[in-house]
């Protein structure tokens, strides 16, 4: 498992490779390992036979982190304690015996992975763009906890740290020479091998900083007023933008502030307390099922039609490519080495989709990610055109013109003549049904919605909405495009709003029942992100525009038919709409006004038109009703086959409107409450605001969790 190898010059390599896994990973199996080897080194050391230690790997990827299926059952304070501090011992074995030791990356080193190239003397990573290397714990809820919090804080000081640590970024190795956690680059793996040797030659000192008498974190401890000032503003900042939600983050700074203040190994107890605290916590347990267990399940392609071969998509073209939303997804396409026909009604036009990338690749060209030939040449393999012939060759075409039924229509037919049978056609619409806008076309099995979400290129997210012609292979092959261009791919039904939109509707809706019921609207806006939303419910109303968010339930009225409950919200947006002339942030006008410049605040008259003003209130109580009528309305998406799985629904909030990750998403968030705690808030709140919060039947089987899937290692 751990190969050791000595050359002429006493420098000895080690090459993990654990037998019978893809990668290698941190785990008890490797702790054992090296036991051994470390004693082996010690008696080279003692008889002057070691000049140096390279640690490398025989994967393809150098390390990967720990066990997150382990971390998401832990329930034992004391047993999470006691493994942390046995991983620190591992690290502290390797960072010190008594000559330097060389981390030789050459592939990804991502968590605790990463944490074991710190703690090597010296980091020197193959350059090459697919590896990734970094801290990303706090994406999950989590700290590091092998050191490296401590290690980092004294290799570049607090505030760097804290940057990078609470990022979660994922660096590429040039990235990652640059912000100072890796100090070399190598072209190959032979001369990063020969780099490391003569580092080594060239570098007796076998102690790290922290082992060193006088030595100081650069840029100084907590106790200095500059740091200390620097940790309070972060705190101020992190509890304004978090809500005191995502408690990892501050964990970080927590240990930075007090391990900075007295030495390494009680700066390593105090990076472990805080571990186990947070391995505890409810955040981290719905990150880590959200963002490990649920992406997994899709990443398996557990909700993709079975029986049909891997579609390799290498030709896309898009119609409207010179739009907001065409743009985005042919810039999305392109960055994954797909080749892109952009259409709109004219050349020129369709040119603008070519700018929109260029302003993209522009930044990367800049920062050194991207030579500037790199940039040409991918600028250059863009046609763009307002012929359709130029289709012909691609294996799917995504329409992104206006949202108006008879220009898609119009498109799909004049694409769809060039197209050949294994091609299929896609649009990208909102609010038409995927069955009515394939009426006109030859092929309706190969049309599909793909949903795409603003900014096209950002959001992971990409729901896939089956019509009622759309056969599986085209929804198999719609799902393997998606994950092509790295995202999530999450198949839903062809009913109104899809999965996404419908849902997320609620909660604006329920904002609007709030201000009509006489809360204030900055309390209400303030609520909705204390509850953890991007945006408060008007503001988003705003945004999207109030005539859609009343389209939206105009359809779920026609869906339910007589037994439609009209939603309370209503009557708010037709005095918006239709007294007020206020439709939304299109129109510079809505529970918004807006300056010249773009900035927003408030309408003054809301007050006045929808009053009496509450000034009592109950925070918990409002802050329950915005987050579970989203819940029920998912669930009510899972009862009526709107989405099939919970992971798919889970990733759906989080991914496509913004639904706290610290409750795991929107199912999650009934086991975060507790089923019964749930079912019974949820009967107050039906008793006292009404039907919209009844329980569907059959509520504990939909919500019961059948689908874990892990795989073999985390991330961590
Ligand atoms: P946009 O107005 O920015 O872009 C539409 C583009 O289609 C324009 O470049 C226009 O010239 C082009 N176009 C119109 N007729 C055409 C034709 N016959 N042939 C070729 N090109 C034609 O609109 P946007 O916002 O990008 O929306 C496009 C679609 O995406 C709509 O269906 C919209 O509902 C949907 N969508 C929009 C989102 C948003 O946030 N804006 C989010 C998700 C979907």
């Amino acid at each position: 498992m751990i190969y050791y190898k000595k050359d002429t010059n006493n420098i000895v390599t080690l090459t993990l490779d654990m037998q019978g896994r893809p990668m290698n990973v941190i785990n008890h199996e490797i702790f054992e390992a090296f036991v051994p080897v470390v004693e082996q080194l010690k008696v080279d050391k003692k008889w002057g036979t070691l000049r140096g230690v390279i640690l490398t790997s025989g994967k393809k990827t150098f390390l990967a982190g720990g066990d997150l299926e382990y971390l998401y059952q832990a329930d034992d304070p004391a047993e999470v304690f006691a493994f942390c501090e046995k991983m620190k011992k591992f690290l502290r074995d390797i960072e010190s015996p008594g000559v330097a030791v060389v981390a030789a990356l050459n592939g990804s080193a991502i968590g605790t992975g990463f944490e074991v190239a710190l703690a090597c003397h010296h980091r020197i990573a193959v350059n090459d763009n697919r590896m990734v290397l970094g801290l990303p714990e706090v994406e999950l809820g989590l700290i590091p906890g092998g050191g490296g919090i401590v290690r980092l804080m004294w290799l570049l000081g607090i505030e760097k740290a804290f940057q990078i640590l609470a990022s979660g970024h994922r660096y590429s190795p040039q990235e990652a020479l640059r912000v100072g956690i890796i100090d070399d680059l190598a072209s190959s793996q032979k001369e990063m091998l020969e780099m490391a040797k003569t580092w080594l030659l060239n570098n007796k000192e076998s102690r790290r900083p922290w082992d060193q008498a006088g030595r100081s974190i650069p840029g100084g401890s907590a106790k200095e007023a500059s740091a200390a000032d620097y940790i309070r503003s972060e705190a101020a900042r992190l509890a304004a933008k978090n809500h005191h939600n995502y408690p990892a983050p501050q964990a970080i700074l927590n240990v930075l502030s007090e391990g900075s203040k007295v030495d390494f190994d009680t700066a390593e107890r105090i990076e472990s307390r805080y571990y186990t605290q947070l391995v505890m916590s409810k955040q981290c347990k719905n990150m880590i099922k959200a963002f490990w267990f649920d992406t997994n399940y899709i990443k398996h392609g557990l909700n993709r039609p079975r029986g049909f071969g891997k579609f390799r998509p290498k030709k896309v073209g898009v119609i409207g490519a010179g739009g907001l939303m065409g743009s985005g997804i042919a810039y999305a396409c392109l960055k994954n080495g797909l080749e892109v026909v952009m259409k709109d009604v004219s050349k020129l036009i369709a040119e603008r989709g070519r700018d929109f990338v260029r302003n993209k690749l522009n930044p990367l060209v800049q920062s050194g990610e991207m030579t500037k030939n790199e940039r040409d040449s991918l600028l250059h393999s863009i046609i763009t055109t307002e012929d359709p012939s130029e289709f012909e060759t691609c294996d799917l075409v995504i329409e992104a013109v206006f949202e108006n039924a008879m220009v898609k229509q119009k498109v799909t037919k004049e694409a769809e003549v060039f197209l050949d049978e294994y091609a299929f056609m896609a649009s990208n619409t909102v609010s038409i049904p995927i069955t009515k806008l394939a009426e006109v076309s030859i092929r309706p099995d190969n049309y599909v919605g793909l949903h795409f979400f603003h900014p096209a290129d950002e959001v992971p997210l990409v729901e896939i909405v089956r019509g009622a012609q759309t056969s599986e292979e085209t929804v198999a092959r719609a799902f393997d495009f998606v994950k092509a261009i790295q995202k999530t791919p999450i198949v839903v039904k062809d009913d109104w709003g899809f999965y996404a939109a419908r849902v997320q509707n609620t909660y604006i809706l329920e904002g609007i029942t709030m201000l009509k019921e006489g809360y204030p609207p900055a309390l209400i806006e303030n609520l909705g992100q204390q509850a953890g939303m991007p945006k408060g419910a008007l503001a988003l109303a705003d945004d999207l525009g109030l005539n859609l968010v009343l389209n939206y339930e105009s359809q779920a009225g026609d869906h339910y038919g007589p037994k439609y409950i009209p939603h309370p919200s209503v009557v708010v947006l037709n005095k918006m709409l239709q007294e007020f002339n206020r439709p939304g942030r299109n129109k510079k006008a809505g529970f918004y006004e807006y300056e010249e410049g773009g900035q927003r605040s408030l309408w003054p008259e809301l007050s006045e038109h929808f009053a009496p003003q509450l000034s009592a209130f109950d925070r918990q109580e409002l802050i329950d009703r915005l987050l579970i009528s989203q819940v029920l309305e998912a669930i009510w998406c899972m009862k009526e086959g709107v989405i099939n799985s919970i992971a798919a629904a889970n990733l759906g909030s989080i991914y496509g409107w913004g639904f706290p990750s610290f409750k795991g998403g929107v199912i999650q968030f009934v086991t975060d409450y507790g089923l019964d705690a749930f079912m019974a808030r949820c009967k107050e709140l039906r008793d006292k605001h009404g039907p919209r919060f009844r329980i569907p039947k059959r509520l504990p089987e939909l919500v019961q969790d059948r689908e874990l899937v892990g795989d073999l290692v985390g991330l961590m």
